[in-house]
């Protein structure tokens, strides 16, 4: 019997969010009904709201998801009712070229439920990332459950569904940060914090926090930073060369999104060093550089989407981390709160003393 409860709307372009009530179907072959425990709110929810990401209103928003699974279609083996599942917006194929060749994490065939959620007037709804889970309950394919231990806070488990799995792999995965390294981050928001974090746990020796705001660089020291770089005041490319013997950090990891932090992000790196791009920019950003300064210094020039990350192997194995003291991930909570207090946490997340809003429900 399909059910209804309550979700956050985008009913059009920068119109307020609202509670409304959703018709959530039963889940059909492949697909699962999850009850949502917490649900984090991210960037992307506000610039699906500010119609930046396409057009497909009304939008149910919500992708940084932890609950329990409440029924699954047929076909499903992987997770049963009463699963405590993290939801991710990669359920790779497993079949495409890249999945093939050893990299899912370019898969770009991910598998969402092909069944709608509506409004009670049959009006069909887009999930945020084909998740939306600022609900109740939500439907998704199987495929984006992943089974994690169940003693952790959902509100916890929840953040590894976006931004900080990006930060966190950003470092781990893309950037290949390993013991004794030197890292640098810029930006330390959500994401650039959990790179850090990330850093940390790789066994970084040297972590120099670098952004534009000394509240957010008191945050990273919590968060493992060993050096803190406020760009306003100090050249950060001098400052992290000189906090590296003169070479620059051997990781450099981009978590703003802009031209002029990648532009020293790419000066602040070790001639063979990694520069690693998880800040998202936006369209129109053109990047600049002498070619002969690209081709006068080795190393790789990476980007990071969603941290690189294979939800079946990294979701668990972070959140033991977690459980076992290693992962501060409870720090990145700012402040739980209700469903209809979306459009309120979007107002604050740009006053910069949050690092994530999470809906408990
Ligand atoms: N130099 C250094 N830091 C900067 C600069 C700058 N020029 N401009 C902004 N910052 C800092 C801000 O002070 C803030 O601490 O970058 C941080 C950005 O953090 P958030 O706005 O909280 O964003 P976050 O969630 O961390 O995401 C970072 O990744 O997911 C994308 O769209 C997201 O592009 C954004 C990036
Ligand atoms: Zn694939
Ligand atoms: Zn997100």
């Amino acid at each position: 019997m399909a059910q209804e409860v309550r979700g956050v709307i985008a009913p059009g372009k920068n119109e307020p969010v609202r509670v409304e009530t959703i018709v959530v179907p039963d889940p059909g072959p492949g697909e699962a009904v999850v009850r949502v425990q917490a649900c984090g709110v991210c960037h992307t929810d506000l610039h699906y709201k500010q119609g930046g990401i396409n057009d497909e209103f009304p939008f149910l928003l919500g992708h940084e998801a932890a609950g329990v699974v409440e029924s699954v279609g047929e076909n499903v083996t992987d997770v049963a009712p009463g699963d405590f599942v993290i939801l991710n917006w990669r359920a790779v194929c497993g079949t495409c070229r890249a999945c093939e060749r050893g990299r899912p994490w370019y898969c770009f065939d991910t598998h969402n439920a092909r069944q709608k959620m509506t409004l009670t007037d049959g009006t069909e709804l887009s999930p945020a990332l084909g998740i939306g889970a600022f609900a109740e309950k939500t439907l998704v394919a199987a495929g984006q459950c992943t089974k994690v231990d169940p003693s952790v806070s959902p509100a916890v488990a929840g953040l590894l569904g976006c931004g900080v799995m990006a930060g966190i792999g950003a470092a781990i995965n893309t950037g290949n940060v390993g013991r004794g390294d030197s890292v640098a981050v810029i930006g330390c928001g959500g994401v650039g914090d959990a790179a850090i974090a990330g850093s940390y746990l790789a066994g970084a020796a040297k972590i120099i926090a670098v952004d534009i705001d000394d509240r957010k660089l008191e945050t990273a020291r919590t968060m493992g930073a060993t050096h803190t770089v406020n760009s306003t005041k100090t050249d950060p490319v001098e400052a992290i060369r000189e906090l590296t013997g003169g070479f620059g950090a051997d990781v450099v990891i981009e978590a703003v999104g802009r031209p002029e932090t990648y532009r020293q992000a790419f000066y602040a790196r070790d001639l063979a060093g990694t520069v690693v791009l998880v800040g998202v920019p936006t369209p129109e950003m053109k990047l600049e550089l002498p070619l002969l300064d690209v081709f006068g210094r080795g190393g790789a020039l990476k980007s990071s989407w969603y941290g690189d990350c294979l939800p079946s192997r990294d979701f668990p194995m972070l959140i033991d981390l977690h459980l076992q003291g290693r992962l501060p991930l409870d720090k990145f909570v700012t402040e739980t709160i209700q469903l209809d207090e979306v459009e309120k946490a979007f107002e604050r997340m740009n006053c910069g003393d949050v690092l994530r809003s999470v809906v408990v429900l």
